[in-house]
């Protein structure tokens, strides 16, 4: 096979463009694919300030060295979820990307600055992990971005990552999510833009492009999303693009020209009446405290009931 580019033989095959690649041409190809859905979403202004959610994973680390490629003001942003040593590997990857590269790696731990991790929430609010894990992100984003000035959040969501979501909500016709399956969410409300400049690229690709560029990233899945609907929902995708591939990419986009509009008013006018958090001051549609202050404030009460409980223990014991 031969380089779609400059006819040297090829490496990397991508089938959904009836393409191969040579290593610098499949670079070239990744970094224009990223700027084509820059520009045709509209997701960074010339200067502004990017934040980079980086999880260590292939696809964010790959995403903050495109856009420092491209010539980007992006820092990056890493939260500690205290999920044991897929946690602290995360970090240490995150972290040498960084120093490599005399980049500003901005850094939130969860378990030393909130007091509780994860798991522990897990386990207090009877839910899975992802739902405490999804809330806290969202929440921490939006906050460090408020806090340093910057004007768009950008994370690693690939276009398998959408399009396992999108099946996830056609699925259950979950019309509230798909209001808000987008790109780009503008900023609105005291929140910051949110941005998904991957969405034209696979995983395949983002981890091919690690390896060219000797990015060392974490290989382990999260222990919380081993056999979650998600990545169900990955493989039966997988099985349709490998009988017809291009499939993933046409019912993603295909859904973001022909059907989301659709669905943005309810979404839209669910951000309505949004007020201020009385915990933290981000916006919520709460009554008084957000999800987030909520969230920490129950753990806090139930680690202190268990202390009580012990101290009751040993005094009688
Ligand atoms: P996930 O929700 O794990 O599928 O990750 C989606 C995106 O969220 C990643 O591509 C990152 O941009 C971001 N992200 C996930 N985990 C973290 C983390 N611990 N710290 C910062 N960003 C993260
Ligand atoms: Fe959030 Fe796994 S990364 S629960
Ligand atoms: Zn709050």
């Amino acid at each position: 096979m031969k380089c779609r580019r400059c006819r040297q033989p090829a490496a990397i095959e991508i089938r959904r463009h009836n393409a191969a690649f040579c290593p610098p041409c499949f670079e070239h190809h990744c970094i224009e694919q990223v700027r084509k859905a820059i520009d045709e979403f509209d997701m960074v202004g010339a200067g502004d300030r990017v934040l980079v959610a980086v999880s260590g994973g292939k696809d964010s680390l790959a995403l903050w060295d495109m856009l420092v490629s491209l010539g980007y003001d992006a820092d990056g942003l890493y939260l500690g979820l205290g999920i044991g040593d897929y946690s602290s590997d995360s970090a240490v990857y995150t972290r040498a990307f960084a120093e490599g590269r005399g980049l500003k790696l901005i850094e939130v731990d969860i378990p030393t600055e909130f007091g509780f991790d994860i798991p522990g929430a897990a386990l207090v609010t009877k839910r899975v992990p992802c739902s405490a894990c999804g809330l806290s992100k969202r929440h921490l984003f939006n906050q460090a971005a408020l806090e340093g000035g910057y004007d768009v959040v950008a994370t690693g969501h690939n276009l398998d990552d959408e399009a396992a979501v999108l099946f996830g909500n056609v699925l259950r016709w979950q019309t509230d999510y798909l209001g808000r399956q987008l790109p780009v969410l503008p900023a609105a409300h005291g929140f910051p833009r949110k941005v998904k400049p991957l969405v034209r690229l696979g995983e395949r690709e983002t981890a091919a492009w690690c390896v060219l560029r000797g990015i060392d990233y974490q290989v382990e899945e999260c222990p919380n999303a081993v056999g979650n609907k998600h990545l169900g929902y990955k493989e039966a995708l997988n099985a349709i693009e490998d009988a017809s591939p291009g499939s993933k990419h046409a019912f993603y986009f295909e859904f973001l020209s022909k059907a989301s509009k659709h669905f943005t008013p309810q979404a839209e006018a669910e951000q309505e009446g949004l007020r201020p958090c009385t915990g933290c001051g981000a916006p919520t549609t709460d009554q008084e405290l957000c999800a987030f202050c909520k969230l920490v404030a129950r753990v806090a009460r139930a680690t202190q009931a268990e202390a009580a409980t012990k101290a009751g223990k040993a005094g009688t014991g």
